[in-house]
């Protein structure tokens, strides 16, 4: 099973196994970051069925809402309503459908572990950001967890921090900065042999101007 047909399968079930691994504090730390203004037009890539979009629209900004996988924002679209403020659309974080320097922010959380070229996809993300826009990514620390790239389709064992610092800092970004988000992702395998507390981490950076 590919990770696309994973998401596909399980969509109906992400917000309770969500709820499972992390909770509220992620998305507000996320957006705390950004310090958005209303009226600012912000991407949610990885969106899934709407964790951060759901957060993102209560401060009166614009949410381009964009994932891989049709089901995951089929249950975004049924959960949040019709809403004039929210664009969802079907699409690769490896090209995303936008303009260069089109958003202010742009938001990823427990997505960019599941991408085959994390560099590439980093560059991608910065490339839609406005001069000074930001990027704020949430995800796992590096882990030692196999069980998680076997039973939830990851394609990596989290990440270090310097690596992420580099990325971003190769893709433009400056300043850069790398912290806890004060939470841990929660799992047992399948057998229930193994429990898994990973702590995330959240990178931001700033495009050049
Ligand atoms: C672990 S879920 C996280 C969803 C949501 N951000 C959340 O916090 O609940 C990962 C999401 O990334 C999406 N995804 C995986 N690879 C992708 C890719 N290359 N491009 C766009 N979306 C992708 C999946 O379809 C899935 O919805």
């Amino acid at each position: 099973m590919t990770s696309n047909e994973y998401f596909n399968r399980i969509s109906s079930q992400w917000d309770r196994l969500q709820q499972q691994f992390y909770s509220e504090r992620v998305r507000l730390a996320a957006i705390q970051q950004a310090d958005l203004r209303p009226g600012q037009y912000v991407a949610d890539v990885g969106a899934g069925t709407g964790y951060l979009t759901e957060a993102l629209l209560q401060h009166g900004v614009w949410v381009i809402a964009l994932d891989a996988s049709r089901p995951m924002l089929d249950v975004l679209v049924q959960k949040l309503g019709p809403c004039s403020q929210l664009w969802c659309q079907r699409a690769l974080g490896e090209q995303l459908p936008l303009a260069d320097e089109s958003v202010d922010a742009v938001f990823a959380n427990m997505f960019l572990h599941h991408v085959e070229s994390p560099a590439a996809v980093i560059r991608e993300l910065t490339r839609i950001l406005k001069p000074g826009g930001k990027l704020v990514i949430t995800d796992l620390d590096r882990h030692p967890f196999r069980f998680l790239l076997e039973e939830h389709h990851d394609r990596w064992p989290g990440f270090e921090r310097d690596q992420l610092r580099e990325w971003f800092t190769q893709a433009g970004l400056n300043p850069v900065r790398l912290s806890c988000v004060g939470e841990e992702c929660c799992d047992t395998s399948a057998d229930g042999e193994v429990v898994a507390r990973i702590s995330i981490f959240l990178a931001y950076g700033e495009k050049n101007h």
